[in-house]
């Protein structure tokens, strides 16, 4: 039997309705809508895309989405300049730099930049702060992509306590935190990576998977246990038809849509899941719209505490 899709879209709408009250509440009180600013460095199409995403997303709610865009030419100082400059803002609540940066700015860019962005705007919760609060429980800005698969748990009733979790990838941004996450919601976690032995049957041991390598369609059948949740963090996009023809069933109405847009975005799932999973997130329209509704809920919570409201601290 087919797996229950986990529908995102509507989920992240659900998100962002409930939201609506509480921008409005920020926007009297503090006679501005809540701001989000973001540093995008560089022209990484996949970047423009996730930004263009987000700011569209904090239109639509009445958040005020500030981008500031530095060449790739750009030096790390100058990145760093601009998060200082959104750190000292009075009319900036929450800051994110978009991640990959160029290469040319060095290895440790990212990290410096995550590391420079004042812990109480870091609504991305990559700050050493924030990750340290996330570990012990006590989060003030959870990474969002990671919220947003707890999220889709929970509001799918799937339930985590006592369950063994699989994670692939142990990435800062999304594998060490959901795996956190997990612990915190009492699931028995393991997490995998590329040198792990045995992948297909550690995975094949888990009530809740969790792919998030970033390698289309790695995951297959052999890797799931039948019934089990299958989450799909990947977002991949093929431009080889030859490769897209071996992932999908003949006849399948993907086919047509890369013929018409001349790529398909798949996950890091084969789509043969389906057949395997009690319940799977799609590629598009799983998990990617949860991380956007839940950067404008920690935009939100940004701005709350900002206006003075008491720092809650969550699992
Ligand atoms: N690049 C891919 N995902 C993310 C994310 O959640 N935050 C930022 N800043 N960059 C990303």
């Amino acid at each position: 039997m087919a797996a229950r899709l986990l529908d995102g879209t509507r989920i992240a709408a659900d998100i962002r309705t409930e939201l609506i009250a509480r921008v409005e509440a920020c926007t009297l009180a503090a006679q501005r809508p809540p701001t989000l600013g973001i540093l995008l460095v560089g022209d990484d199409p996949a970047s423009e895309v996730y930004v263009n995403t987000k700011s569209k997303a904090g239109d639509a709610l009445g958040l005020k989405v500030d981008v500031v865009r530095l060449p790739k030419t750009a030096t790390l100082d100058k990145a760093k300049e601009v998060v200082c400059r959104f750190n000292r803002s009075q009319n900036h609540d929450g800051i994110l730099v978009q991640a990959p940066l160029p290469s040319a700015l060095g290895t440790i860019a990212e990290q410096t930049l995550f590391e420079a962005i004042d812990p109480m705007k870091d609504v991305d919760g990559f700050h050493p702060i924030n990750f340290g609060r996330l570990a012990q429980g006590r989060s003030v800005f959870a990474p969002c992509t990671p919220s947003g698969i707890l999220e889709l748990l929970d509001r799918s009733c799937i339930n985590l306590k006592g369950q063994r979790a699989v994670v692939i990838g142990r990435s800062q941004i999304v594998g060490k935190p959901v795996a956190l996450m997990l612990l915190h919601r009492h699931a028995t976690v393991t997490v995998c990576h590329s040198q792990t032995r045995d992948l297909p049957a550690l995975a094949r041991d888990a009530d809740i998977l969790i792919a998030a390598l970033g390698r289309p369609a790695f995951v297959t059948s052999e890797f799931v246990k039948p019934g089990a949740t299958v989450i799909d963090v990947g977002v991949n996009r093929l431009v080889d038809e030859t490769i897209v023809k071996s992932l999908l069933p003949l006849g399948s109405p993907r086919l047509q849509t890369f013929a018409r847009r001349g790529s398909l975005l798949v996950g890091d799932v084969h789509p043969a899941v389906s057949e395997t999973a009690g319940a799977l997130t799609p590629v598009p329209g799983g998990v990617g719209p949860l991380t956007v509704a839940m950067l404008m809920v920690n935009t939100v919570r940004a701005a709350e505490m900002s206006l003075g409201q008491a720092v809650q601290y969550r699992g």
